[in-house]
């Protein structure tokens, strides 16, 4: 998705906004621009279609010079991707200059009352009629900036995250939010100030940030301190928080891709998300304990709880689906898993003693946050399951737990799902002791069985090369279908989520008994079937319907326990997996399907880690 950079300070700007955009590059964007003021007051805009090596290559021998600039990475919702399209965008008057994350809803009727008073247009972009809404405000209050956009603002329907440049007055930038995320790094003694979509582009110059909230307009200018109002132009206080980002954990480590990269980090990762939560005593296991402090802060909220709705997007609503299974096991709690899209438009029955959990890699999901801010309104407990830290589903929540997996680039999400996974089995056996449905002996096993996923997940990762083989022979399929039951059913879902994004195969998940009730009808002779069939109580059954498809000819690959003898007698391929607790299974199951789709993907020569038409944070609806 859209992503925004800007600096003001005492350094030369380009280089800092060109690096910024790289380190955003991961969101997935079509084109990008840069706008910069020289010390003579000369704007200079630079726009290209494509990647951000373009940019910087076309801008080679051009005029570069200011300390004052924004930049922008466009994915585009209104209008193509073009240069004529591509942000920053510049006013009628040519006084204003924006970049713009979100959507403008009222774009269209905004577009009509500023052709009426004279404005015209050159895109066929929603920013651009906000530029020229704030231009049309700021010719008309004494050319004072803040105002303007704050004017502007109460105007807008929509989502923003926006970075305004004044040419005539080139010492402040003005920037401001709502429903689209935007951070404001403090530079050494103020003396200058990084902006961005998120934190990554920032922590490399300073640790000190501002989460810009909802409805907030600030006015940085160098060398004072960053002044805060809302809409109603009413001051507010600033609240500089300390990010803890780890630059080194953004490179590819040897690998070729990013999510290659990301698959292989999962048992360190679920190491880190352990660490301090999970407590294994092998002399005496009676120790074995999980401390979560959300489960102790919002205990008695917790215990009361009789009904959860988990809200999430995408691979995140897959982990989601999980987290009811190990819930109602483990709690006998009642759950209900929802798309946040769907929610929060549909009038749900919330109360106020339901808990809401949001999953959510980013924390910045549109869907999701407009989900938990509608339950909010009905008193619910907000819990988040959250990658980013600080991130604005992470703030809204009451109280929840990281997933604490690292910077996830790869738009396909890997160690996300697999890190909320993990959360979602540390909630669900903790919250399950509390209230009693879990027995105690139990209660130990299992976390003596979830310490040991990490080195198991190492094991599947050793099959690396066998997997890369059999990708070989699906490359050319049109179609995929996965199926699993219970635990593997949403692995079968996830597993399918992966091979169309980064592969372009269409590819369906579905439980393996609906099988007969439709899909059957799909399978001949080219159509690869990915059976998810582990040692559990639907064993059998899940052989029967391998049985259908190989007498309809269908090839088959299948994720089977270690030593597994019956499945090789019917599938063409088998992958193992080591022996676990049958809830534990997707933390393994999931592995050899994110490997599969990896390596037809770079089979088929595409571009694994931002494929076409995805971005990684979806910050719009
Ligand atoms: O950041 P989130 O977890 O809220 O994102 C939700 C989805 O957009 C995300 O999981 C998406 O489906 C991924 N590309 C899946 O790999």
């Amino acid at each position: 998705m859209c992503g925004i950079v800007g600096y003001i300070g005492s350094q030369e700007a380009f280089p800092i906004l060109i690096k910024g955009l790289k380190q955003l590059e991961y969101r997935g964007y079509d084109s990008a621009g840069i706008a910069l003021i020289s010390e003579s007051k000369k704007l200079n805009i630079y726009k290209t279609k494509g990647k951000v090596i373009h940019l910087e290559e076309e801008t080679q021998n051009r005029d570069k010079s200011g300390n004052v600039g924004i930049a922008h990475t466009r994915w585009a919702t209104h209008g193509e991707p073009s240069v004529v399209n591509a942000h920053p965008h510049i006013s009628m008057s040519g006084e204003l200059t924006l970049v713009h994350n979100g959507i403008i809803e009222n774009y269209a009727l905004l577009k009509e009352q500023l052709i009426e008073k004279g404005y015209t247009f050159k895109s066929t972009t929603d920013t651009e009629v906000l530029v020229q809404l704030i231009d049309y405000y700021y010719q008309k209050n004494g050319k004072k900036l803040t105002k303007a956009v704050c004017k502007a603002l109460n105007d807008v329907i929509g989502a923003y995250a926006i970075v305004v440049l004044e040419t005539n007055n080139p010492g402040h930038l003005v920037a401001a939010r709502k429903s689209s995320p935007l951070v404001v790094g403090v530079g050494q003694d103020q003396k200058d100030y990084y902006i961005a979509s998120d934190a990554t582009p920032i922590v490399a110059y300073t640790k000190k940030v501002v989460y810009l909230e909802d409805g907030q307009i600030a006015d940085i200018t160098p060398n004072k301190e960053i002044e805060i109002i809302n809409l109603e132009e009413k001051s507010m206080n600033v609240d500089i928080h300390e990010v803890n980002l780890d630059i080194s954990k953004l490179s590819k480590g040897g690998f070729d891709h990013f999510m290659l990269k990301e698959i292989y980090d999962q048992p360190q990762c679920l190491k880190d998300c352990m660490r301090g939560r999970l407590f294994v005593d092998e002399e005496n296991p009676c120790n074995n304990r999980i401390v979560l402090s959300a489960l102790t802060n919002f205990k008695d909220r917790l215990l009361q709880a009789k009904h959860i709705i988990i809200v999430a997007c995408g691979t995140s609503w897959h982990a989601g689906l999980i987290g009811k299974q190990l819930i109602e096991k483990f709690c006998r709690i009642r759950v209900e898993v929802e798309y946040a899209s769907e929610f929060r438009y549909r009038d749900p029955v919330i109360e106020k003693d339901d808990v809401i959990i949001a999953i959510s890699q980013s924390g910045e999901t549109a869907d999701t946050l407009a989900a938990i801010q509608l339950a909010k309104e009905h008193g619910a407990l907000i819990f988040g399951i959250v990658n980013a830290v600080g991130s604005s589903i992470a703030r809204e929540a009451d109280t929840g737990i990281y997933i604490h997996v690292g910077p996830e680039i790869g738009v396909a999400s890997t160690k996300a799902f697999t890190g909320q996974v993990n959360v979602l089995t540390l909630l669900a056996l903790a919250l399950g002791h509390e209230i009693g449905t879990l027995p105690d002996d139990q209660y130990r096993q299992n976390i003596a069985e979830l310490s040991l996923i990490p080195s198991k997940i190492q094991e599947v990762l050793q099959q690396n090369e066998k997997i890369k083989r059999i990708s070989t022979y699906f490359t050319y399929a049109r179609n995929f279908l996965y199926l699993g039951r219970g635990f593997n059913y949403p692995v079968a879902l996830e597993g399918a989520l992966k091979l169309k994004e980064i592969s372009y195969i269409h590819a369906e998940g579905y439980p393996a008994a609906e099988m007969k009730h439709g899909p059957i009808a799909l399978v001949d002779q080219e159509m690869p079937i990915i059976f998810i069939a582990t040692h559990h109580k639907l064993y059998q059954k899940i052989i029967s319907n391998m049985e259908e498809v190989k007498s309809r000819k269908g090839r088959i690959l299948a994720i089977v326990t270690e030593g597994d003898e019956d499945v090789k007698k019917i599938a063409n391929e088998t992958i193992e997996i080591p022996q676990t607790l049958n809830f534990l299974i997707p933390l393994l199951t999931v592995i050899p399907l994110q490997l599969l789709s990896y390596h037809v993907a770079v089979a088929r020569g595409l571009n694994v880690d931002m494929p076409r038409n995805l971005a990684k944070s979806v910050t719009v609806e």
